[in-house]
């Protein structure tokens, strides 16, 4: 391993995984699936930032079954005949020296809209390539998107059941990170949150209900995930709404996802109501990845707004998280971590194809 002195480009090893530096693609959604299988689209996107020195690359958020999908387009892994598709791509991203994260999902009531590019809205479970939505009380996102139904215990059940074998798929599929989508107002946050779930059954009204649904989403998937493979779980810290999710919940999950033998924290905001008040300006979320890792001794990620390296630095350097997630940066510059290497004076090497445009000094 080369030495190092930045922040940045220190490795990190966690359960028997190393990653060569702090570097993380965070995941995007990229709506260029057909039945949910991985193509060539995927293995350049992706395998350009292993290519371009990322010490972690995640997958879109990936459906761990169809109605878990946001739009028909989505990667998912809710079949056997997904898995070579993926293999494909964590071979190419694990030959390149990264290592290949992936995110599982289910988009509850924010499930089947069109993708962005086709405008982004809704589609009615009767419209065309459209499907009943499911979620923890019948509440729409907003007024106009169609109301969702209340998962029944068999329903949730069958969530259970899906996360488990897509964990199974990951892990055949040759991921050595996985991480829980619980951010974003889909479904998993959709139970976190008063303003989404108003059950009256044992997963909705106090904290320890509320949280249930994912903790037991954790267990199932550590049935099948090996122990000396790390594990990640996405929230949204704060629902940034009055009467939401809070910041101090946050804190509170945290502590009980440590004893679960959750491994990081990936510190993301909002999603789950529109018309929240987000501010805006670089690294806005980091105060949740800081206060998260000083108050329970997680390991923590941030997101955000990190475009810079030495805003990047400063984040490690200052122990305010532990990896940085990029995400729309690295849709800029693929090689961000390269560069990143040549300004902090880091000999990281490049691949040798490329060896010839390194910067010498
Ligand atoms: C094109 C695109 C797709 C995204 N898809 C996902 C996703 O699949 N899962 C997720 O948790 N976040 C997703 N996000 C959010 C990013 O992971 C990240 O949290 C957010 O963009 C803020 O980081 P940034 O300022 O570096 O872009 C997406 C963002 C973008 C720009």
């Amino acid at each position: 391993m080369v030495k190092t002195t930045s922040a940045l480009f220190s490795p990190i090893t966690i359960r028997t995984v190393q990653f060569k530096n702090r570097i993380a693609v965070s995941p995007m959604c990229q709506y260029s699936s057909e039945d949910g299988f991985a193509n060539d689209w995927h293995l350049v996107h992706l395998g350009s930032r292993a290519v371009g020195g990322a010490g972690l690359i995640f997958t879109e958020a990936t459906a761990v079954s169809p109605e878990g999908r946001i739009t028909p387009d989505d990667l998912g892994i809710w079949k056997d005949d997904h898995i070579p598709g993926l293999k494909r791509i964590t071979q190419f991203i694990k030959q390149n020296g990264s290592v290949a994260g992936i995110q599982l999902a289910h988009a509850g009531r924010k499930a089947s809209h069109q993708r962005p590019w086709d405008g982004g809205a809704a589609i009615a479970p009767t419209g065309e390539r459209g499907w009943q939505t499911v979620a923890p009380s019948a509440i729409p996102f907003s007024e106009s998107e169609p109301v969702p139904v209340a998962l029944t215990a068999a329903g949730i059940e069958k969530v259970l059941t899906d996360f488990q074998v897509a964990t199974q798929r990951a892990l055949d599929a040759g991921f050595s990170v996985v991480e829980i989508h619980a951010a974003h107002g889909y479904l998993l946050h959709e139970f976190l949150s008063p303003l989404s779930n108003q059950r009256t059954d044992a997963y909705g009204g106090s904290f320890e209900n509320r949280t249930r649904l994912l903790l037991e989403v954790v267990e199932r998937v550590q049935t099948v995930w090996p122990r000396d493979l790390p594990m990640f779980v996405r929230i949204s810290a704060t629902d940034w709404t009055e009467g939401g999710w809070t910041a101090d919940d946050s804190v509170k999950l945290a502590d009980i996802l440590k004893t679960k033998g959750v491994d990081v924290i990936d510190c993301s905001t909002g999603g789950n109501v529109p018309n929240a008040k987000i501010p805006s300006y670089p690294g806005y979320q980091v105060e949740f990845a800081e206060r998260i890792k000083q108050e329970t001794g997680m390991m923590t990620a941030a997101v955000g707004l990190i475009t810079s390296v030495e805003q990047a630095e400063a984040i490690l350097a200052n122990s305010r998280a532990d990896f940085v997630l990029l995400a729309r940066e690295f849709l800029r510059d693929p090689y961000f971590p390269l560069h990143a290497a040549h300004v902090l004076k880091e000999d990281m090497p490049w691949p040798v194809q490329y060896e010839r445009a390194k910067p010498r000094q």
